[in-house]
C-alpha cells in the first residue's frame, strides 16, 4: 500500500518492540506510515488507529504456532471480539469498505468433505466439527467470520441520506420511449424521458414496506435543490410508464437475483 502511496496506520502491540523495526524501513514509510499501539480487545484503540481512514484491511487475529491452554480466551474470544469491534470502530468512523481475512480454516473444516470437487466460498467449516476435534484456531476463524458477516447485515448502509428529489425510469419503459420515438411518425425533435418525481424517504419508506429487513437510513436532512425535469411531451406522443413500486420492487428483485444484494 506504502508503494501504491496510501497513507497506512498500521496497529501494533508494543510500538517499542524491535521485531517492527522492518516496517519502518518499508519504501516511503517514513513519510506515509504511522504506527498505532492497539489490541484487538481495546476498543479504543483500535478506533484511534482506524479515524482518518477509508478503507480498512483486517488480518490482526491469533495464530498460534501450538496449542494454547486457554482456546476460548487466547483463540476464540481475541479472533471474535476483536473482529466485532474492528468493524464497530469503522462504522463509527464512516470507513468505506473494509478487507477482511478470513482463511481456508473458516472453510474446509468439515466431516465428510467432498473428494471429487476443490471447495468453494460456499463452503463453510462446521464449528461443533471443529470444537468437537480440538482445532481451536479454524473455530476462531470460522465464528469471527460468520459474526463479521452477521454484523455487516446488520450494519450496511447510510446513517443519513439526503431528502432529495429524485427522477427515477425504469428501463423497461425508456426501451418503450425509444420504440415510440422511432415509429411514431409525429415524433420530433428532443424528448425527456423520466417519469416519477419522487424524494429518497419516499423510496425508502416503499422499500421499507416490502423489504423490512434490510438497513435503511435512519434519517433524512432536506434538500434544497428542487428542480426536476419534465416528460409532458413524450407523454403526449403516447408514452406512459408503470408505478414506481413496481420498478422498485422489481429492481430489488433482480438485485438480488444477480447477487448485487444479499
Ligand atoms: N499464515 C497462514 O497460513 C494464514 C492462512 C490463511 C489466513 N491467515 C490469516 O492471515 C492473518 C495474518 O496471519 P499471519 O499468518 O500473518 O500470522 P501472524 O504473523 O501471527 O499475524 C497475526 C497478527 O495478529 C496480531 N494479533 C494477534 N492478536 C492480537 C491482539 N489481541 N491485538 C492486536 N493484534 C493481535 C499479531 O500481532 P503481534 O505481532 O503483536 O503478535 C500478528 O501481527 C490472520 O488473520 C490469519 O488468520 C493466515
Amino acid at each position: 500500500m506504502l508503494s501504491k502511496n496510501y497513507t497506512v496506520h498500521g496497529t501494533v502491540r508494543n510500538p517499542l518492540d524491535e521485531k517492527y523495526e522492518h516496517l519502518k524501513k518499508l519504501e516511503k514509510a517514513s513519510e506515509k506510515l504511522k504506527l498505532f499501539k492497539a489490541d484487538l480487545l481495546d476498543y479504543e484503540s483500535l478506533r484511534a488507529a482506524i479515524d482518518g481512514c477509508d478503507g480498512v484491511f483486517h488480518t490482526a487475529s491469533p495464530v498460534p504456532p501450538t496449542s494454547v491452554p486457554d482456546p476460548e480466551v487466547e483463540l476464540i474470544k481475541p479472533a471474535v471480539d476483536g473482529t466485532l469491534n474492528v468493524l464497530k470502530a469503522c462504522c463509527e468512523v464512516n470507513v468505506k469498505k473494509v478487507v477482511y481475512v478470513s482463511s481456508g480454516a473458516a472453510v474446509a473444516f468439515i466431516p465428510n468433505r467432498p473428494q471429487d470437487r476443490p471447495m468453494d466460498e460456499t463452503f463453510w467449516s462446521d464449528q461443533e466439527f471443529c470444537r468437537s476435534n480440538n482445532h481451536w484456531y479454524c473455530l476462531s476463524k470460522t465464528k469471527a467470520e460468520s459474526e463479521a458477516w452477521e454484523f455487516s447485515k446488520k450494519n450496511e448502509g447510510y446513517e443519513e441520506l439526503e431528502n432529495r428529489l429524485r427522477m427515477i425510469v425504469d428501463v423497461r419503459d425508456l426501451a418503450e420511449a425509444l420504440i415510440l420515438v422511432y415509429e411514431k411518425p409525429e415524433a420530433n425533435g428532443r424528448y425527456i424521458c423520466t417519469t416519477h418525481l419522487i424524494r429518497s424517504k419516499e423510496i425508502v419508506d416503499i422499500l421499507k414496506k416490502h423489504y423490512p429487513d434490510y438497513k435503511y437510513p435512519k434519517k433524512f436532512t432536506e434538500s434544497k435543490d428542487n428542480s426536476s425535469l419534465t416528460s409532458k411531451k413524450l407523454q403526449e406522443l403516447g408514452w406512459s410508464y408503470r408505478p414506481i413500486e413496481e420498478t422498485l420492487v422489481d429492481s430489488v428483485e433482480n438485485y438480488a437475483q444477480n447477487g448485487i444484494l444479499e
